[in-house]
Order: C-alpha cells, then structure tokens, then sequence
C-alpha cells in the first residue's frame, strides 16, 4: 500500500498498484467529477500531480490531446481518469475546483 494525499483538504489515502487515479480520490471521499465516465473528454476531472510523478503512469496521446484544450493546464496536469498510480513512491495531487474544464 502507498499513499495519495489530496490537496487542498489534506486527505491522505492507502491505495494498493493498478488504482485510477480518479478511483483512489473517490475512495477517499473526496468529490471529483468524472462527466465522461472516465473517457478523458470532459477534462473535469483536470488536476496537478505536485509530488510523486514517478509513482503515476504516462501520459497517453488522448489524455494529453484533451489537456491541451483545457483553461489552466501547466506542467503538472493531468487528467485523474487517465492515471494509474503505480505504487512505486507516494503521490500527492492538488484538485483545481474552478479551473477545471
Ligand atoms: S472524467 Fe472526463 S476526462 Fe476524466
């Protein structure tokens, strides 16, 4: 088990390797909203990796075509739905609320 720490609440997780991103926030009890079912089309669910990215798998052309039409993508974004953690080192994201698309 490795651990997800959400900000900007703080919340702190155990999630086992293979989890989505998305999933393991859910799991926490952490609201996220995923309105493409995880298809990475609505951007919604648009966030920043701020530790842990060699714990997170890559970037797959879809995720990152979708991110490139986003408000408010910088270095660190990703799309949760698109994650999958890896297990490697512990991760911590930070969710955008507003910024998201
Ligand atoms: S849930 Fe729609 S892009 Fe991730």
């Amino acid at each position: 088990m490795t651990t997800l720490t959400i900000l900007p609440s703080g919340t702190t997780t155990e999630f086992t390797a293979g989890t989505s991103l998305l999933q393991a926030i859910l799991d926490a009890g952490v609201k996220l909203v995923s309105k493409c079912g995880g298809e990475a089309k609505c951007g919604a669910c648009h966030l920043f990796v701020t530790e842990g990215r060699k714990g997170i798998s890559k970037m797959t052309p879809a995720e990152n075509a979708r991110l490139d039409s986003l408000i408010g993508i910088g270095s660190k974004s990703r799309l949760a739905c698109q994650v999958t953690l890896l297990g490697t080192e512990a991760v911590t994201v930070e969710l955008l609320g507003a910024l998201s698309g």
